[in-house]
């Protein structure tokens, strides 16, 4: 008698646990965007990034003491301006092979050349070569990976630098059919992370380090509308910027989660924080005005460079990524603009929107939902835009 009684209780205690987790699905499904808490406590990191990072960054050196990285084959996106040109001369410093992956080739062979001139008679000449990539078509993407993955090397550091903020602008479509932001800053960082694979697991111990933003704590990634077309939300460079910039973060997370531990590739995100580089360049004048008196908060490119740079060389990461991902936490790693780790948004934590954006992403750029693992078993994957 006790014992069938016990058991009704415990169906009902499990009707009860089910029909709650039934619920929290569906408000879950249901959320159109951040809460207003969540929201206003993005912004308020965003504002204390800005008004307080050079105290709390204060106990780095500028520029970021690097090992000798002659051992390292690196490729860096977007290294012809700001953050990425910085990461990319300094990693080449230190030793390394560095690629400058640029949609701009003739601007990076310049580069190059005053580099060399600057570094004669410090040491050998630098190792950087120039290669095309273009974020905003999805066959320049495949057609880079392909180029790459065909001298059978190794590939130790991918870098995602690249990246727009086109403030201001009318929403923008690539000639894949996808919002610019969207397109850049997510959906052609998030091919060439994969396609890249066999190179990385070639390099491994390797790293893929994604240049993301503080500002995605306000970003909200509808997994139905990523291109913000439906009027749902009304689109702005900012709800483009922002929610690229998560969607960056969430499939980071799973991607970290589905590599296994013996492929020892880590995925991690950086924040660089607020530095001023050319991403300011589509401002108003008078607010470009602005930005220039208010040198003290901001970050100059080398400082920016920081948190990437020791995302990709500091030799604790590894050992830091895979404790995450035994932990069953649902996060990629995150580093803040001071190189410590630091969480990512509330948001970010969404185990399930991280699923879809997922899947949603690798619809989108063309790939097979195993597309990873089957990599990973040496298998070719053949992908919408190329091999
Ligand atoms: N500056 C900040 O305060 C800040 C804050 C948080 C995060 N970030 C992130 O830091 C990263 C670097 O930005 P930044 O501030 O250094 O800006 P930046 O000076 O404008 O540099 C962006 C780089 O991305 C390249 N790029 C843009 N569109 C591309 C495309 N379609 N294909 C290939 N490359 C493309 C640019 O190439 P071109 O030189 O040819 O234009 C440039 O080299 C971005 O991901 C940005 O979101 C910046």
């Amino acid at each position: 008698m006790a014992s069938s009684a016990s058991g009704e209780v415990k169906e009902e205690e499990e009707e009860k646990k089910l029909k709650q987790k039934q619920k929290q699905k569906q408000r879950r499904t249901k959320k159109e965007s951040l809460g207003w808490i969540e929201w206003m406590r993005g912004w308020f990191n965003v504002i204390y990034e800005m008004l307080f990072q050079r105290i709390i960054a204060s106990h780095l050196q500028n520029p970021l003491p690097l090992p000798p990285l002659s051992d390292l084959t690196c490729i860096v996106t977007g290294s012809t301006s700001g953050i990425g040109r910085e990461i990319a001369r300094q990693l080449a410093e230190a030793g390394a092979y560095v690629v400058m992956a640029v949609r701009n080739p003739k601007a990076a062979s310049e580069l190059i050349q005053k580099w060399q001139n600057e570094w004669a008679g410090m040491g050998l000449p630098l190792n950087i070569e120039v290669m095309e990539l273009d974020l905003l078509s999805l066959e320049s993407v495949a057609r880079f990976a392909e180029e790459w993955n065909a001298r059978l090397g190794p590939l130790h550091v991918l870098i995602n630098n690249a990246g727009i903020f086109s403030i201001g602008e009318p929403q923008k479509f690539s000639k894949d059919g996808y919002e610019e932001h969207i397109q850049v800053n997510h959906l052609a960082p998030a091919l060439l992370s994969v396609l890249l694979l066999p190179s990385l697991i070639r390099g491994s111990p390797s790293r893929i380090v994604n240049v993301n933003s503080i500002m995605h704590y306000v970003g909200f990634v509808d997994v139905e509308d990523m291109n913000c077309v439906s009027g749902k939300r009304k689109y702005s460079s900012l709800v483009g910027y922002t929610s690229s910039k998560l969607a960056e973060v969430m499939f980071s997370s799973v991607l970290h989660k589905r590599l296994p531990a013996e492929s020892g590739i880590s995925v991690l995100c950086v924040s660089p924080g607020i530095v001023h580089t050319n991403v300011a360049r589509d401002l108003p004048k008078i607010v470009q005005a602005a930005y220039h008196l208010i040198p003290y908060f901001i970050f100059n490119a080398q400082e920016g460079s920081r948190s990437a740079l020791f995302a990709a060389t500091d030799p604790q990461v590894p050992e830091y990524c895979e404790l995450l991902k035994a932990d069953e936490w649902p996060v990629c790693a995150f580093l803040s603009q001071d190189c410590r780790p630091t969480n990512p948004s509330e948001e970010a934590h969404n185990v399930e929107t991280s699923y879809q954006v997922w899947e949603k992403t690798l619809e989108m750029i063309g790939l097979p939902s195993d597309a990873v693992e089957r990599l990973i078993e040496g298998e070719e994957v053949i992908c919408r835009y190329g091999r």
